[in-house]
């Protein structure tokens, strides 16, 4: 069985005093659920936030990292630095970093192999843009992103990764993808994993879906045979609505 997991992903919103009132706010109502709980924070916040966390069932991940061990690369961070306070998950390959801090497929599979290498867990992101899915080509663009972001990495490794299917269009849109759409795609998603890895470790290989996840969705979503839980942007940044979420 997977474990499902909800993750916020605040991109580039609250001071580090904002984001620990809310994790002392959100604690204890997310301490009794079945799902993982995941905060994806900017740099400057993280560090609080795992100081914040410690003791209690709140994972904190960073949005991005850099694939290189260290060099001339300003403004940048690697996966030792992540570690080295306490991150144990980073997002890979968000549309907004594909689309406006030129990520590739190319990088998105270096920084993977490179999460994977150093112990982090990577949340790697696909999915399609409105042109894309009204020409049909959703499954076309899904099927050669993973495939991508997967090249390289292992079985054993392939299995921590969770992959987040995010539909361009309905990010921070108020458009969601039916949840039964999202689940076709997601089922398609592990027919990819299951071509590159077989049924058992495709089985273990979690799929999110993101794109305007919110109280209101969030159970109809969850309740889909495929979808392993939600990465969440607008709607995770207010605490009583991400224990919603956590607690759909
Ligand atoms: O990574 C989460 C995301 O891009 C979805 O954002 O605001 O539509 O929930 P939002």
């Amino acid at each position: 069985m997977r474990l499902p997991m909800i993750a916020g992903n605040w991109k580039m919103h609250k001071s580090i005093k904002e984001g620990v009132a809310f994790v002392e706010a959100i604690k204890s109502d997310v301490a009794d659920t079945d799902v993982e709980v995941l905060i994806c924070a900017p740099y400057t916040l993280l560090q609080s936030l795992v100081k914040a966390a410690e003791g209690t069932n709140v994972k904190i991940g960073a949005q991005n990292m850099h694939y290189e061990d260290k060099g001339a690369f300003t403004g940048e961070v690697t996966a030792d630095m992540l570690l080295e306070i306490g991150v144990t998950h980073v997002i890979i390959g968000h549309s907004e970093r594909r689309q406006y801090y030129n990520e590739t497929d190319e990088t998105v599979n270096l920084k993977t192999l490179k999460a994977l290498a150093k112990g982090l867990v990577p949340v790697v992101c696909v999915g399609e843009t409105l042109e894309q899915r009204e020409a049909s080509e959703t499954k076309a663009i899904c099927k050669s992103q993973v495939e991508k972001a997967f090249s390289g990495i292992s079985g054993d490794a392939a299995k921590t990764v969770v992959v987040a299917y995010e539909p361009i269009w309905a990010i921070g849109t108020g458009k969601t993808a039916s949840s039964q759409d999202a689940n076709d795609v997601i089922a398609y998603i592990r027919e990819v994993l299951t071509a590159l890895y077989g049924d058992e470790i495709s089985e273990e290989i979690r799929i999110q879906y993101g794109g305007s996840v919110k109280p209101a969705n969030v159970a109809e979503i969850m309740n889909e045979s495929d979808i392993d839980g939600a990465l969440v942007g607008g709607a995770s940044l207010e605490p009583d609505s991400f224990v919603q979420l956590v607690n759909f």
